[in-house]
């Protein structure tokens, strides 16, 4: 179990690695003032449930998935954080199948002071006309709501061919001790 475990520093190194066409972040937060284009939105798709629990670990004991940490910021377009950003996050199973019943890879957080926000779970599978993806609501006090997708770099004959995609929604993606590190910063355009 202990190759899941990332420390916050190695994280955030994988994030120094990954990050360089997008906004200037250091631990303890964001530094750039330059935030904008607002994260597009995409479309929410039919597998949406609501009332999610709020946890940040969605892994389950049964999983055959790849470790992954799915990790950023939710940031003002001035590059401010959106302290108490509600980020909800759904997708597949390893194996391309939604849980519609319960709230399997389901589950939603609130960002913290500087904006950061934080998952466990694994790389979302395959399933037909669609590449890997995951699906994200988020939405502070006076942000509009974005609901979105976000795609991997690696996947890019699936993404060509899908779409739904867009390169601004690329995850920044590295690995480490067999744990997918995938980063994200959101961009909300306000209320
Ligand atoms: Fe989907």
């Amino acid at each position: 179990m202990t190759n899941r475990i990332v420390t916050r520093r190695k994280a955030v190194a994988g994030l120094a690695a990954g990050a360089a066409a997008l906004p200037l972040l250091a631990s303890a937060g964001p530094v750039s003032r330059k935030c904008t284009p607002n994260t597009p939105a995409r479309t929410e798709g039919p597998y949406y449930t609501p009332s999610t629990p709020r946890r940040a670990d969605l892994r389950e004991p049964d999983t055959g998935g790849e470790p992954t940490v799915l990790q950023g910021f939710v940031l003002t377009p001035d590059c401010r954080p959106v302290a108490g950003a509600a980020v909800d996050l759904w997708h597949c199973d390893e194996r391309g199948r939604y849980d519609n019943e319960g709230f399997r890879y389901r589950g939603h957080q609130l960002a913290d002071a500087g904006g950061a926000f934080r998952f466990e779970t694994i790389r979302p599978g395959l399933y037909p006309r669609r590449a890997p993806h995951f699906h994200v609501k988020v939405r502070g006090g006076a942000t509009r709501l974005l609901t979105t997708q976000l795609f991997f770099p690696d996947r890019p004959y699936d993404n060509i061919g899908d779409p739904i995609y867009r390169e601004e929604l690329l995850l920044r993606l590295d690995r480490e001790d067999g744990t997918w590190l995938a980063r994200f910063d959101f961009v909300l355009a306000p209320a």
